[in-house]
């Protein structure tokens, strides 16, 4: 029978509080989801009561605080801080967002953050993307052809064919919409998920590619494609303002084209 509420070893329980700093001028309270599998025990929810003058405007910018200045153990993925490698992807207030791309100041006063949803838990806010990596893999995400050039050609597009892929190609692989999609929640093993088919859509429509047939007969199994269901959620919150869902939508429409 399909469970519906968090099996008890995996129900958050109350953690730590760190108060402010003393002289705190502009306090934010932050509660973040903790879990150390080495430590056994259930997650818990830790607060940090922070200055939030003494940091940068970002959320990523106060966990950076609070690793350095509260506690070391505190573990989260970021690198560019610019909203272009994806790694800081987590769950803030309800929504799947980038951390570092997310101001504190348009976040209601207390901070809620969770690891990105539906996912097994490394470490704190660090989620495995094994399998999210691995559906990424198996659209064949690289230029197939067949029609042998030159080695000084390059296989040359026209601006239109580029712009054709250009916002596909802008995916970051940071995984808000797939971890938001309910579909993939109850279906992550089999179906591929809007980030995986939003890549595949991008080497279908470009020009170069010699290998269409192959990627949409891949596609077209009742789980892999069609256990999207136009939710939404994907488009939602993708924080690079991409469109999966109608991605996924014209993916069904060419495979509907091909047998009429
Ligand atoms: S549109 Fe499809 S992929 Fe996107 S959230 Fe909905 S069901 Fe999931
Ligand atoms: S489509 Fe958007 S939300 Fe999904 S992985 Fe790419 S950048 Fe992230
Ligand atoms: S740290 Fe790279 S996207 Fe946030």
């Amino acid at each position: 029978m399909a469970e519906f509420r968090l099996p008890a070893h995996s129900r958050p329980v109350k953690g730590v509080t760190h108060a402010a700093p003393p002289g705190a001028r502009a306090l934010r309270t932050l509660r973040i989801y903790r879990f150390d599998p080495d430590g056994g025990g259930n997650p818990r929810l830790d607060t940090f009561q922070l200055d939030a003058s003494s940091c940068g405007p970002m959320v990523l910018d106060a966990l950076i605080l609070i690793k350095a200045m509260v506690d070391s153990s505190l573990t989260f993925r970021r690198s560019c801080r610019e909203g272009i490698c994806g790694s800081c992807a987590m769950n803030i207030n309800g929504v799947n967002c980038l951390a570092c791309t997310t101001a504190t100041r348009d976040l209601a006063a207390e901070i809620r953050i969770y690891p990105l949803p539906h996912l097994p838990v490394v470490k704190d806010l660090v989620p495995d993307l094994t399998n999210f990596y691995a559906q990424y893999a198996s659209v064949k995400p690289w230029l197939q052809t067949r029609t042998p050039v030159s080695a000084d050609r390059e296989r040359l597009q026209s601006k239109e064919e580029q712009e054709r892929i250009d916002r596909p190609a802008a995916c970051i692989l940071c995984a808000c919409c797939s971890t938001a999609c309910p579909s993939y929640w109850w279906n992550s093993e089999r179906f591929l998920g809007p980030a995986a088919l939003l890549a595949a859509y991008r080497w279908i429509i470009d020009s170069r590619d010699e290998a269409t047939g192959e990627r949409l007969d891949e596609l077209e199994d009742p789980f892999r494609l069609y256990r999207c269901h136009t939710i939404m959620n994907c488009t939602d919150v993708c924080p690079k303002d991409l469109n999966p869902a109608r991605a996924i939508a014209e993916i069904k429409k060419m495979l509907l084209e091909r047998h009429s």
